[in-house]
């Protein structure tokens, strides 16, 4: 299986500053055999990233589209409009999900029109603070598992990379709020646990499960040796290119 290192630069940069840093990272980038890095920059730089990136080194992904392929949606890119551009997707980022009021239900269909035009959708899920106190997170992670896969083909379900990000440790400054890998490894055996009930032993071996959640390179190495994870979703650590890179350094030295 690829490891997969994934750079969410979520609202950041401006397309020169997304272009110049591309350009540095290529150049930095460390042999990666088996490896799969991929940077989500805002929707606006996409499009001239697309033209500069080498896809023989990295790729790149969407942040977020809306499931519908054209139509009046005043605001909204579809994946239609990606394909080609982009080679994942980012879909269900609880930042979508608890700021813009995305729901399972439109997840599901966005993560079948990413499939429908051939990007491959990185379905995040996760629990709230609150959530995980409440001792709802068994049903908060199945729940989300499943409405987002519920809109494709059980043959497709390989096509999708599922991100554990729970909430309450992304953009964590505080050690106390960082996810210990005891923790991400439970809840990563639900979701592996999860699809093999619904789906079969065979079809879920292919599919990759990252974590995210204030990913940086000292801790990196603790995520990615957690049993059935294949790679990390990286949001302010990916800002920074030496941080980036060193991440890439570690995952090499872990899972290569
Ligand atoms: P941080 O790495 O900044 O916590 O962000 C994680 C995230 O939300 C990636 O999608």
């Amino acid at each position: 299986m690829k490891t997969y290192i994934v750079g969410n630069w979520k609202l950041n940069f401006t397309v020169g500053e997304a272009s110049i840093y591309l350009h540095k990272l290529m150049k930095a980038l460390p042999n990666h055999r088996d490896m799969e890095v991929v940077v989500a920059p805002s929707t606006v730089a996409l499009q001239p990233l697309s033209l500069q990136i080498d896809r023989h080194k990295m790729k790149l992904a969407a942040q977020n589209a809306f499931y519908r392929d054209y139509g009046a949606y005043t605001g909204e890119t579809s994946f239609l409009q990606l394909s080609g551009i982009v080679d994942y997707a980012i879909v269900g980022h609880s930042e979508q999900r608890y700021i813009f009021g995305q729901d399972d239900k439109m997840i599901a269909k966005e993560v079948a029109a990413a499939v429908r035009n051939r990007i491959r959708p990185i379905l995040c899920i996760g629990e709230t603070e609150s959530e995980r106190a409440f001792g709802e997170t068994t049903d908060v992670i199945r729940d989300q598992l499943l409405g987002g896969l519920s809109e494709i083909a059980d043959d497709d379900l390989e096509k999708v990379i599922i991100a554990y990000e729970p909430v309450w440790a992304i953009s964590s400054t505080k050690v106390s709020k960082l996810a210990t890998p005891d923790e991400v490894a439970e809840v990563v055996k639900l979701i592996r646990k999860t699809l093999v009930d619904t789906y079969g032993k065979k079809a879920t071996e292919k599919v990759s499960v990252l974590f995210g959640g204030s990913v940086n390179p000292s801790n990196a190495g603790a995520y990615l040796t957690v049993p059935g994870i294949n790679g990390l979703l990286i949001g302010g650590s990916s800002l920074i290119l030496s941080e980036f890179t060193d991440i890439i350094e570690v995952a090499k030295r872990v899972k290569v």
